[in-house]
């Protein structure tokens, strides 16, 4: 018995300090390619672990460094992940989770850059090097407005950088006129390999001038699929104060979906927020492609029904409610007083008007008895 308890006790120290998945590791295993890898902070990043759905037993490890040969990996997600760490560890294992076969961590910073492992018991699944590429440097350019997107840029004996553009979104609205978004990360190829393979601009482990990702913005004009339109989302209302700012959250919108805004049924627009002839005060968040929609400060003119879409889905739904202005509410005060001060003036008034009708009744009919008697 008591040997029983000392083997559970001692597996249950070995699980504590994370020894248990050391144990099982296969020594002979072949070593796996690092797949390098760019996202951008403020988003999503998500990575996928070919095969790790159908065990149940996935977990991620987290190693701190762009070098493979970087310090400690740390188990972040998936059922050995049930440890105590502190500090950004311990932030980053809040934001992590996973997801069928696939490690989503959600919003993604720069300090979350690092190599992450997918593991099934001993076996390694898949091996990233990842950069999160900082969205507060965007450059964001709309091909309506004439902005140009960024040049090429090559650093003399370092490397060329430039941005690897992804493939554009779909139309953002259907039915109407649209806009779509592609985002590029900056990638870098080294001046003494320029055949060479490109990687991710902060994994050339080189002292680069500062650049990041960019997103870049177009018209775009497509019909709608012949399909029912979907239940709308009931929409929810929110109270603010004038002067006050607004912050309208997109669920499931990010700079990797198209997303879009409209207020009674009116586009919001990149091309209207961004150009001149924008509601002064209103704003899409620039950092995750429009997944928030925000107001400086709120005045009465604002009040509306603002609907978002995930890509052509209605998302949610924000009724905007201003209160009625102070003085209003000190008029309908003493109005209310007022109300009050003459219903209580007509109840007097009916019950002295009765007791005497009582009394003159009383004193002229011999019928009817009178104070008893
Ligand atoms: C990784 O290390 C850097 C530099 O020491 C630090 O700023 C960052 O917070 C660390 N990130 C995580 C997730 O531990």
């Amino acid at each position: 018995m008591s040997g029983q308890i000392s083997v559970l006790l001692s597996l249950a120290i070995l699980a504590i300090f994370g020894t248990v998945p050391k144990l099982l590791e296969e020594p002979g295993a072949p070593a796996l390619p690092w797949i390098q890898l760019s996202f951008v902070s403020h988003n999503p990043l998500t990575l996928r672990c070919p095969g790790g759905q159908r065990s149940g037993r996935v977990y991620w490890q987290y190693t701190n460094g762009s070098t493979v040969t970087a310090g400690k990996a740390r188990t972040i997600a998936g059922p050995w992940a049930a440890r105590y760490y502190r500090g950004p560890l311990k932030e980053l294992k809040l934001r992590s989770r996973v997801h069928w076969d696939q490690l989503v961590v959600h919003p993604a910073w720069v300090a979350d850059s690092g190599l992450y492992t997918c593991k099934d018991g001993g076996r390694t699944l898949a091996r990233y090097q990842v950069e999160v590429q900082d969205a507060t440097r965007l450059h964001i350019s709309h091909a309506s407005l004439g902005q140009g997107a960024l040049a090429k840029l090559t650093v003399p004996q370092r490397a060329q950088l430039f941005t690897r553009w992804g493939s554009w979104q779909t139309c953002d609205r259907c039915g109407a006129l649209g806009e779509r978004k592609r985002l590029g990360y900056c990638y870098a190829r080294p001046a003494s390999a320029p055949q060479g393979l490109a990687v991710p601009c902060g994994l050339l482990g080189l002292e680069l001038p500062p650049r990041g990702p960019e997103l870049r913005m177009e018209a775009c004009q497509v019909s709608c699929p012949p399909l029912p339109p979907p239940a709308l989302p009931l929409p929810r209302t929110l109270q603010a104060r004038p002067g006050q700012s607004v912050e309208l959250a997109c669920p499931g919108a990010s700079i990797h979906v198209p997303v879009s805004w409209q207020r009674d049924g009116v586009p919001l627009t990149w091309l209207g927020l961004l150009g001149r002839g924008g509601n002064v005060g209103h704003s899409l968040d620039l950092l995750t492609g429009g997944a928030s929609y925000r107001i400086a400060r709120v005045a009465a003119s604002d009040r509306g029904l603002y609907r978002c879409l995930v890509n052509g889905r209605q998302a949610a739904a924000f009724r905007l409610d201003l209160p009625t202005v102070p003085h209003r509410r000190r008029f309908n005060l003493g109005r209310l007083l007022a109300v009050a001060r003459a219903l209580v003036a007509t109840f007097a008034a009916l019950f002295v008007g009765s007791a005497i009708l009582e009394l003159v009744g009383c004193c002229s009919s011999d019928s009817t008895p009178c104070l008893g008697y």
